[in-house]
């Protein structure tokens, strides 16, 4: 059974899995083969058990790509609020950050307020670990939900079929908000993901180890079959 949906299929590379050396001309590889944003994973080493990179390189990159190239950055840091002016400064369109970062959820509801506050689209992710249900009271005041499909940290692990139901239970109950599901995510389960209703689909490993061009393509073809119904 397809959870169906009218948002549009949106795949964005994850940048974990390029040649970081290269990174303008890794992101402008996946832009030509078709993808629709950038996927940017900052890690702090505390969050998670790995180091990444932050608003510096995120800089650089926004001024070695076109404007209108959207940069979805996912904070797997300890404390967000703290990247929010730098990320927005850096020219990052979209924030994403974890809610098992606080219990409070007020805590949590100021942190979405300020981002939006400078300009940026805002997102909350879950673990894998994670109830779905801790995403209920924020689903009205956030732009896109973010279902871990494997526990962050590092590319290139194997996509965890259970957390669909966390997909589909979104879906179920917003119709018309961004989907995100990260980690795992290719050719052979993009269907499932499809299918829970997911719109938007990272892929670090999939798309930089593989053809870019024909798995962007063919998992935006899975999400108009089985997310749109065409
Ligand atoms: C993992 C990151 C992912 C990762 C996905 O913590 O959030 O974005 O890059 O990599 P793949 O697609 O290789 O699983
Ligand atoms: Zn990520």
């Amino acid at each position: 059974m397809s959870e169906f949906h009218s948002m549009p299929a949106l795949i964005g590379p994850s940048l974990l899995a390029c040649d970081m050396s290269n990174m303008a001309s890794e992101s402008q590889k996946v832009l030509d083969a078709g993808a629709d944003y950038l996927h940017l994973d900052v890690m702090d080493g505390h969050f998670v058990p790995n180091l990444t990179f932050g608003a510096p390189v995120i800089s650089c990159l926004r001024k070695n790509v076109a404007p209108n190239v959207i940069l979805d950055v996912h904070l797997m840091v300890t404390d967000p609020g703290k990247w929010i002016d730098d990320m927005a400064a850096a020219g990052a369109n979209i924030f994403t950050f974890h809610t098992e970062i606080s219990n409070d959820n007020d805590i949590i509801k100021s942190i979405i307020e300020k981002v939006k506050s400078k300009g940026m689209k805002v997102g909350l992710a879950i673990k894998p670990n994670t109830p779905v249900e801790i995403l209920f009271p924020f689903l009205d005041i956030i732009d896109q939900a973010l279902v871990m499909t494997v526990e962050p940290g590092f590319g290139g692990q194997k996509f965890m079929h259970d957390m669909m139901p966390k997909v589909s239970t979104l879906r179920k109950r917003c119709p018309n908000m961004n989907i995100q599901v990260d980690g795992g995510l290719a050719l052979d389960t993009i269907d499932i993901a499809s299918k829970a209703g997911a719109n938007m689909i990272v892929a670090g490993s999939a798309v930089f180890k593989g053809s870019p061009v024909d798995v962007i393509s063919q998992m935006k073809s899975s999400i108009s079959k089985h997310g749109n119904g065409r």
